[in-house]
C-alpha cells in the first residue's frame, strides 16, 4: 500500500545545542526539545550542562555496545536512582548488580510466552468493559483516549496483579502515580545540574503522598492475599511463589511491593499510550484503518474477540509497531557508565551519562527512509530482516531488554481489535498532540476523539469478499 504524507505531531528540534540556562528549563519542560538536529542525523553527540556529561548515543553498533556487549560495564545510574528509586525501590527495574541479576532470573518464567497467554481472556474482558462503557455514551461523544487506554491498561494490570481484586480506589491510585511522575522532571533537572539530594523542588511533597499512597495500598493487598492464599493465576501469588533457579531465593514483603509497583507502573501507562498513538495515527490514515478492520472481521468472523485468534492479527501487530516507532512510549534509555568505554572511535569516562534518545533513533535520517511518514509495511517481515536489530528499541534490547514485552503486545493487540470493530474514532479537528517527555511519552492536551459505533454494513469489505 503507497502510504500518502499526511502532517503528524512531532518535535521540531532545535539547530544547535541549547545554552545551560535554557537548556535546563526545557528539560524540565519536556526534555525531547533539548535534543538538537545532530540527534537526528549523527552517530553520536556530547552535550555538556554544569558539571554533567552526557553522550548521546543513536548508530546501532554503538547502541549494541551500550546495551548488549558491555552491559556489565553500565548501570542505570544516579538518574534512575534518584527520579525512580524513592518510590520502586530496588525492583527489577530500577536494581543494579547482582541485586538485579536475582530478581531477573526469579520472574523470568512468569513472564515466558504461554504463561502470559493465559492471561488473555482477562485481557480481553477488560477491553470488553471500555466496549460497553462507550456503548452507553451520547452518539457522536467525545473523549479523551489517552485516559480511557489509561483506565482500560489500568483494568488489565489489576486484574492480573490480583484476580477477584478487593478494595482499590483506581482513580486515586493513577493519581498518585501522575502525581509521583510530575515530579521526577525535577528530580533529573537538579541532578543533572549537581544539587544534592536533600534540595526540595515543587510538587515535592504531592510526591511524597503520592509515594505513601501507593505503598500503603500495595501493602494492604499483599497482606490480605497471604491471610487467603489459594491457587490463583495472578502475579501477586506468582511472584510470591517465585525463586531465583540459581539460588534459591525468593522476595520478601517489600521486593514483593516494589515489583508489584513496578509491573503496575512500567506496564499500564507504556501500554496505554502505545494504543492511543496508535488510535492517534489510524484517525489520520483511513485506509490504515479499514485494513486493520477487515483483518480484525476476517479472523474474528466478524463475531466477539477471543484469545485464540491474538497471533492471526498479524497486519494489526505492525500497524502497533509502526505506532511504537514514531511515538515510543519508552522514549529514552539511560545508562551510566561504571568504568572508562570505548565507543566506536569515541572514549566515554566512567561516571558519564549513556543516553540513548529512542525518539530520535527511530526518527533517523540515515536509518529510515521518509522518517516521519507513518508506514506499517516497514514491519513486513523481509523489511525487518533487512534492518539492524538495534535501529528500533521500543522495548530496548539486551539482557535489561522489558520483560512485559509478550505482555504488552497481546494486550495492546486485544485491546485495539476489540475496539476497533465496534468503533471508529475521529481526532478533535485542529489538535496537535505533541509528543511530552515524562518518564514516558504523553500527548499534550491528551488525545480528545469523537466516538462513533461503526455499522455491521461498514464493519468490513474482506467479509463480504469471504
Ligand atoms: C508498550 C508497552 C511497553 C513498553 C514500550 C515498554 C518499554 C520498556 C523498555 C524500553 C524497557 C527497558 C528500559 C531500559 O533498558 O532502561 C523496559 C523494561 C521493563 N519493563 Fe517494559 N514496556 C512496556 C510494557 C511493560 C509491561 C506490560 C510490563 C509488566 C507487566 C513491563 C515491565 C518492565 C520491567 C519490569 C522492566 C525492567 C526490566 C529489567 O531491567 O530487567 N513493561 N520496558
Amino acid at each position: 500500500m503507497t502510504m500518502p504524507n499526511v502532517d503528524l505531531a512531532a518535535i521540531e528540534p532545535p539547530e544547535q545545542p541549547l545554552r545551560p540556562f535554557r537548556l535546563l528549563r526545557t528539560i524540565v519542560d519536556n526534555p525531547i526539545k533539548a535534543w538538537p538536529r545532530a540527534a537526528y542525523r549523527d552517530r553520536l553527540f556530547r552535550l555538556r550542562m554544569l558539571g554533567w556529561e552526557t553522550v548521546y548515543v543513536m548508530a546501532p553498533d554503538l547502541i549494541r555496545t551500550v546495551l548488549l556487549d558491555e552491559a556489565d560495564q553500565v548501570e542505570k545510574g544516579e538518574l534512575a536512582r534518584r527520579a525512580l528509586g524513592p518510590v520502586l525501590g530496588e525492583a527489577i527495574l530500577t536494581a543494579d548488580g547482582a541485586k538485579w541479576r536475582w530478581q531477573r532470573r526469579a520472574v523470568a518464567a512468569i513472564f515466558r510466552q504461554e504463561r502470559v497467554r493465559s492471561f488473555l481472556p482477562e485481557m480481553i474482558a477488560a477491553a470488553e468493559r471500555t466496549r460497553d462503557r462507550w456503548r452507553a455514551l451520547p452518539p457522536g461523544s467525545e473523549i479523551d483516549i489517552a485516559h480511557e487506554m489509561m483506565r482500560t491498561t489500568f483494568d488489565i494490570i489489576l486484574s492480573t496483579v490480583v484476580s477477584g481484586r478487593g478494595e482499590i480506589d483506581c482513580d486515586r491510585m493513577e493519581r498518585a502515580i501522575v502525581d509521583y511522575q510530575e515530579s521526577t522532571s525535577w528530580i533529573i533537572a537538579l541532578t543533572m545540574a549537581g544539587a544534592p539530594r536533600w534540595v526540595p523542588y515543587p510538587g515535592i511533597r504531592r510526591a511524597r503522598r503520592a509515594r505513601a499512597h501507593l505503598h500503603g495500598t500495595l501493602e494492604s493487598l499483599i497482606a490480605e492475599a497471604k491471610q487467603k492464599p489459594g491457587d490463583r493465576n495472578d502475579l501477586l501469588s506468582l511472584l510470591t511463589n517465585a525463586t531465583d533457579p540459581e539460588t534459591g531465593r525468593s522476595m520478601n514483603d517489600i521486593d514483593l511491593r516494589n515489583n508489584l509497583l513496578t509491573f503496575i507502573t512500567a506496564g499500564h501507562e507504556t501500554t496505554a499510550l502505545a494504543l492511543t498513538w496508535t488510535f492517534y495515527l489510524l484517525s489520520r490514515h483511513p485506509e490504515v484503518e479499514q485494513r486493520v478492520r477487515d483483518e480484525i472481521a476476517a479472523v474474528t468472523g466478524g463475531g466477539c474477540l477471543r484469545a485464540e485468534h491474538i497471533d492471526a492479527l498479524v497486519y494489526t501487530g505492525q500497524v502497533i509497531q509502526e505506532a511504537t516507532r514514531l511515538y515510543p512510549p519508552v522514549a529514552l534509555i539511560v545508562r551510566a557508565a561504571l568504568r572508562d568505554l570505548k565507543l566506536g572511535d569515541e572514549e566515554v569516562r566512567a561516571g558519564t551519562t549513556i543516553s540513548i534518545p529512542v525518539y530520535a533513533v527511530h526518527r533517523h535520517e540515515a536509518l529510515w527512509e521518509d522518517p516521519h511518514r507513518f508506514d506499517p509495511g516497514r514491519f513486513d517481515p523481509e523489511a525487518v530482516k533487512a534492518r539492524d536489530r538495534y535501529a528500533y528499541l521500543p522495548f530496548g534490547a539486551g539482557p535489561r531488554i522489558c520483560i512485559g514485552q509478550g505482555f504488552a503486545q497481546m494486550e495492546a493487540t486485544a485491546v485495539l481489535a476489540t475496539l476497533l470493530s465496534s468503533f471508529r474514532l475521529q481526532l478533535r479537528s485542529g489538535h496537535i498532540p505533541e509528543p511530552r517527555l515524562r518518564v514516558t511519552l504523553r500527548p499534550t492536551g491528551g488525545m480528545p476523539m469523537r466516538v462513533s459505533a461503526v455499522r455491521a454494513s461498514a464493519l468490513t469489505s474482506m467479509q463480504a469478499a469471504v
